[in-house]
């Protein structure tokens, strides 16, 4: 095989879309899907390429050592693409050492790794960190999020990803690792854990259950289809510079309660309920602490430099989503059983 490559957080929502691209587009190459599988990482997502010939599966954490210098000699890594995170906002700020703990100290524990099992021949190997675009912070004055905008994280969870972020570029510094950044926004699509606003106001639409909207819904997000993020990761892979920083976006800016107000209309149409049903499931509760107010990217770099950009209208992407989600019972019932019950009475009760 031409090449072996890591790709860590397989499991999980962007993961399982990058590791499907991967196993099915270069079947000249080893996919090694590593993931702990915490509450977010599910092998059901991986149906599909589970008994392909160039796809394995190692359950590990990457805060563990040894189990990655395991994996490295046993699968003779030549790459990797690190997606292994904590995900969710909400959950940093209740539980910001779980933060440190995969995104920062995990990351380092990935970079030293790589920089053993590559050593002496850092040059020929390449890690790309996928990253997010809360590092850059707020916007409140308009603009965008350009390559070279200060870092300014707001929460744990972006104080987590900036920090893990420095470390790869450190080490391409310090190390002369070979490294690759990708700064994305928001992603919706299959397989989103139903914490996620998207997914979590189709599951309530679906069940007629209040749709919890933070302050006044008037956050910004810029959202981008989660195959076109896993096109763009494998355009960055194979085509980005190695030592520079790509942002990824899909110029699709919506605010939250507009897009929870499409939601609903499009869901009363497709379970045939009269138009303005689920708009009244509508409840506005109190605001996410220190909630970002507006995210928007550049991905001006990425698309006149490496061809990249986004395929989907968001109308399209929404659509495929919400029939995703009622096509996939199921899974929906698997993962919202549990600790998902414990999470969510604990996050909104009396919110
Ligand atoms: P997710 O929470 O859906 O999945 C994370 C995956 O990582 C899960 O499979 C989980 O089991 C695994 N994992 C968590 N801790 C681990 C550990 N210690 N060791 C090994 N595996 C572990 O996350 P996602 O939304 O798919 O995000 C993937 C990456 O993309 C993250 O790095 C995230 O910061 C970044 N990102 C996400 C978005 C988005 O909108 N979701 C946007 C930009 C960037
Ligand atoms: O911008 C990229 C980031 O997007 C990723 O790095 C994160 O991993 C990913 O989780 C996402 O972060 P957000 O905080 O923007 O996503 P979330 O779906 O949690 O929230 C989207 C917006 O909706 C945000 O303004 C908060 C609001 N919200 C969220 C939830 C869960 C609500 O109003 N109600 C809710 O119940």
């Amino acid at each position: 095989m031409s090449k072996s490559i890591l790709i860590t957080g397989g499991a999980g929502f962007i993961g399982c879309h990058v590791v499907q691209l991967f196993v099915t587009k270069y079947p000249e190459y080893k996919i090694v899907n590593l993931d702990a599988l915490t509450y977010a990482g599910n092998l059901e997502n991986l149906k599909s390429v589970e008994e392909a010939s160039n796809y394995c599966f190692e359950k590990a954490d990457i805060q563990d050592a040894d189990a990655l210098d395991v994996v490295f000699t046993k699968h003779h890594i030549t790459d990797v693409i690190h997606l292994a995170a904590e995900s969710h906002v909400d959950r940093s700020i209740t539980d910001p050492l779980a933060f440190v703990k995969t995104n920062v100290f995990g990351t380092v524990n990935l970079l030293n790794a790589a920089k053993k099992a590559w050593a002496g021949e850092l040059e020929k190997h390449l890690f790309y960190h996928v990253s997010t675009d809360e590092v850059y912070g707020s916007l409140h004055d308009g603009g965008f999020f350009t390559e070279t905008t200060p870092y300014d994280p707001q929460s744990p969870y972006s104080a987590s990803k900036a920090a893990s972020d420095h470390f790869v570029r450190a080490y391409a510094n310090t190390y002369k690792m070979k490294t690759v950044v990708s700064n994305c926004s928001n992603n919706y699509g299959p397989n989103h854990f139903p914490e996620k606003l998207i997914p979590l106001c189709i599951n309530n639409i679906k069940n007629m259950r209040p749709l919890p909207v933070y302050g006044k819904g008037e956050n910004v997000r810029d959202w981008l289809f989660v195959k076109d993020h896993a096109r763009a990761i494998d355009t960055v892979f194979h085509k980005g510079k190695p030592g520079e920083t790509y942002n990824i976006g899909g110029f699709n800016e919506w605010k939250n309660i507009d897009i929870v107000r499409l939601l609903c209309k499009k869901m009363d149409e497709k379970l045939g309920r009269e138009p303005g049903t689920s708009e009244k499931l509508i409840t506005f509760v109190q605001d996410r602490a220190g909630h970002d107010l507006r995210y928007a990217i550049d991905a001006a770099k990425i698309q006149k430099e490496l061809g990249w950009e986004p395929s989907l209208q968001f109308d399209e992407g929404i659509d495929i989503t919400i029939d995703w989600y009622l096509a996939n019972e199921e899974w929906l019932n698997h993962v919202t059983s549990g600790s998902y019950q414990d999470y969510y009475s604990e996050h909104y009760t009396n919110r």
